[in-house]
């Protein structure tokens, strides 16, 4: 059976790359008469819309409330905007095809929303997209680690959903799995890591270093008494966990300080480490 998805994806990613050039022809022409289809040329990767049931998933998954920003790259027909929009939150579409912008338009105001939503015409690797919170995408491996980078600078909390495609070695903090029948069934949520990468400075004495891959975390804590303990960790946006020996470590990354509580069997203190 997984061999089987892995084929199906094979062959729609063929179909992604490879339509392009035979059905680009249908999409000039006057932008009232303008209808997609699936597999119409991108200028990084052709159109195929996620299915609606994926992109509800999605915005579970990324836990979007009304006090977000979103920003879906490669906007497609804007469904994605179109549905956050109608949960309450402030959404745009970053999309390169023109006539797609329009449509979009349009769809946003047949779902009166066409006040709360933004449609802009732009090539999503030279528009600023730090602002928002959330940032959703249906594009290619190649080009989710081409702004790998740009995303790891955001905001940490700032939460990224994709439709089917990974980011290789920054592994998913939550994926969420849909039935095989339907075309596109995997969503991978990152929540972009403080950098915390580095030796820090424990409170009450003896120091904490840090090695940071993405969101995990290995390095090693030194006690006052000069006591070494290897230690393994992980990062959710602004909040660490990590154990050393037989304690476990929680506290919140702000920026020079790290604060919290660890826990040793039932004992619990506070600590804090700065730089
Ligand atoms: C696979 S579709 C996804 C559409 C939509 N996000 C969805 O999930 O239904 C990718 C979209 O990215 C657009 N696109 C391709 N390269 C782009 C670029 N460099 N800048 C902006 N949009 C781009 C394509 O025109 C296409 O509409």
């Amino acid at each position: 059976m997984k061999n089987r998805r892995l084929i199906d994806i094979i062959l729609t990613a063929a179909v992604f790359i490879g339509l392009s050039a035979q059905v680009s022809s249908q999409v000039k022409g006057n932008a009232k008469e303008f209808e997609p289809v699936v597999g119409q040329s991108g200028k990084d990767v052709v159109w195929v819309p996620t299915p609606q049931i994926l992109v509800d998933s999605m915005l579970r998954l990324a836990k979007v409330s009304k006090n977000d920003f979103l920003i879906d790259l490669g906007s497609g027909d804007g469904r994605t905007v179109i549905t956050a929009a109608k949960m309450g939150v402030r959404a745009i579409g970053i999309e390169y095809n023109p006539d797609m912008v329009e449509l979009s338009k349009r769809n946003a105001a047949e779902e009166g929303v066409a006040d709360k939503t933004e449609f802009i015409v732009a090539d999503l690797f030279k528009y600023d997209f730090t602002e928002a919170t959330v940032v959703t995408m249906f594009l290619l491996t190649d080009i989710n680690l081409r702004l790998r980078p740009q995303l790891l600078e955001m905001k940490p909390g700032t939460r990224i959903v994709s439709n089917t495609f990974s980011m290789m070695e920054w592994i998913a903090d939550d994926t969420v799995t849909l039935d095989d029948e339907v075309s596109w069934n995997i969503a991978y949520l990152w929540i972009v890591p403080a950098d915390v990468d580095g030796k820090w400075k424990l409170q009450e004495g003896g120091q904490l270093i840090l090695v940071q891959k993405f969101q995990m975390l290995e390095g090693e804590l030194t006690t006052p008494e000069g006591k070494r303990h290897s230690i393994e960790g992980k990062l959710n946006g602004n909040d660490i966990v990590f154990s050393a020996g037989d304690i476990t470590y929680t506290g919140r990354v702000d920026g020079r300080k790290i604060s919290g509580s660890s826990l040793k069997g039932s004992e619990r203190r506070t600590w804090s480490a700065y730089r």
